[in-house]
């Protein structure tokens, strides 16, 4: 049997394409950039894990009036709980990075980072959305037999074949395969295992998880357009998961100082890095990176980096300097495209997929 776009996966998922909008946390998600790909027959997805649960509640209401299509909401599924050995030091070498932002110093008041998951999810649950995903860690048991209950699909994201299987043990309808090509947060469940992420390639991964989980397998990391959907489905995912190609759609709420430096960036440009969150994520090397990395300091831990780091980031922003923002991307940045729609970039990647298939 040949490849075919119509997988299981679109059945269960009840949309016309194989292709899921990752979870953006942290500005790049917009209702318009979810509703839009859901609109276009892929499944948008809200990346929701630093927001308010009121501003979730507000967020799927809004999506609701753009699109009768199903999109999914995304969560950390991970304990946050501050650690705060070492925060006066790394908040020392921080101050050098608000001194070339002109913004004031820590305070020495401890950070803390609250812990929302719990309201979080309970917004889900109440506005009964069609599908759960997360990162960081499966589902707890009670949420996962409470969203069962409702008819909530659930997706969880995995680095390794085992992640996998525990994501199937849990219940998941499906999970997400993430290479190390990936932009953003590795998905990595255990990060005192892999303190950098499990970093296995997308094509070393995907197949390995299709062969070992029943439930469809798709495949995140480095997909850019049509060829990386074929090859992807080659591998036996039944569809992909594309982060950073709609970072640059119009829809997309990322700053366009990170727009610019996402268009200016190659396969070299990226670094997997611990320096923002304390997590490990792919972005592109910038100041803010180089100047921790030459302090030899150890980044705190999730989230306490994180929340550290979150004036230094927004005060960036505010001064569209992409110099001391997070710039989360892929390894593929050459294929992305500029000011297309993620109608479009849904229709193109489809198109390109067709014309493979001939
Ligand atoms: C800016 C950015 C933010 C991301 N935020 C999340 C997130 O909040 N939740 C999540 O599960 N994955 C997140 N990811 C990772 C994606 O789910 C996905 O694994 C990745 O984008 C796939 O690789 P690609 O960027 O090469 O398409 C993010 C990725 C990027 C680029």
């Amino acid at each position: 049997m040949g490849i075919r776009l119509q997988t299981e996966l679109c059945k269960i998922f009840q949309i016309r394409f194989p292709l899921f909008l990752a979870g953006l946390a942290g500005g790049p998600s917009t209702v318009k950039l979810v509703a839009a790909v859901s609109n276009a027959g892929g499944l948008g997805t809200l990346g929701a894990a630093y927001m308010e649960p009121e501003a979730i509640r507000n967020a799927i209401e809004e999506i609701r009036k753009l699109t009768d299509k199903p999109f999914a909401v995304n969560l950390f599924a991970v304990h946050m709980s501050d650690c705060h050995a070492g925060i006066e030091v790394a908040q020392l070498e921080l101050n050098r990075a608000r001194d070339e932002l002109n913004i004031p110093h820590a305070t020495m008041e401890l950070i803390e980072t609250p812990d929302r998951f719990a309201e979080q999810i309970a917004v889900l649950m109440e506005q009964k959305v069609p599908v759960i995903s997360t990162a960081f860690g499966v589902l707890p048991e009670p949420y996962m037999r409470q969203a069962k209950a409702a008819g909530i699909k659930v997706v969880t994201m995995a680095t390794t074949v085992h992640e996998a299987l525990l994501a199937e043990q849990s219940g998941c309808d499906a999970v997400v395969a993430q290479g190390s090509e990936a932009g953003g947060h590795r998905g990595t469940f255990d990060v005192s295992i892999h303190p950098m992420g499990a970093n296995i390639g997308t094509f070393a991964l995907v197949p390995q998880v299709v062969d070992q989980v029943r439930i469809p397998v798709i495949a995140a990391g480095g997909i850019m357009d049509g060829r990386g959907l074929v090859a992807a489905l080659a591998l036996g995912a039944q569809g992909v998961q594309m982060g950073t190609r709609f970072l640059t759609a119009i829809e997309s709420g990322a700053h366009a100082a990170y727009k610019q430096a996402l268009l200016a960036s190659t396969e070299e440009s990226s670094v997997i890095t611990k320096v923002f969150s304390g997590r490990p994520a792919r972005g592109i090397r910038n100041g803010f990176i180089r100047q921790w990395d030459a302090s030899g300091l150890e980044p705190l831990p999730f989230p306490v980096q994180n929340t550290a780091t979150r004036d230094i980031r927004n005060a960036a922003a505010e001064q569209s300097n992409a110099d001391y923002m997070s710039l989360w991307a892929g390894q593929a940045t050459r294929l992305l495209t500029n000011g297309q729609s993620a109608e479009a970039i849904v229709a193109q990647t489809m198109e390109q997929a067709r014309a493979l298939l001939l």
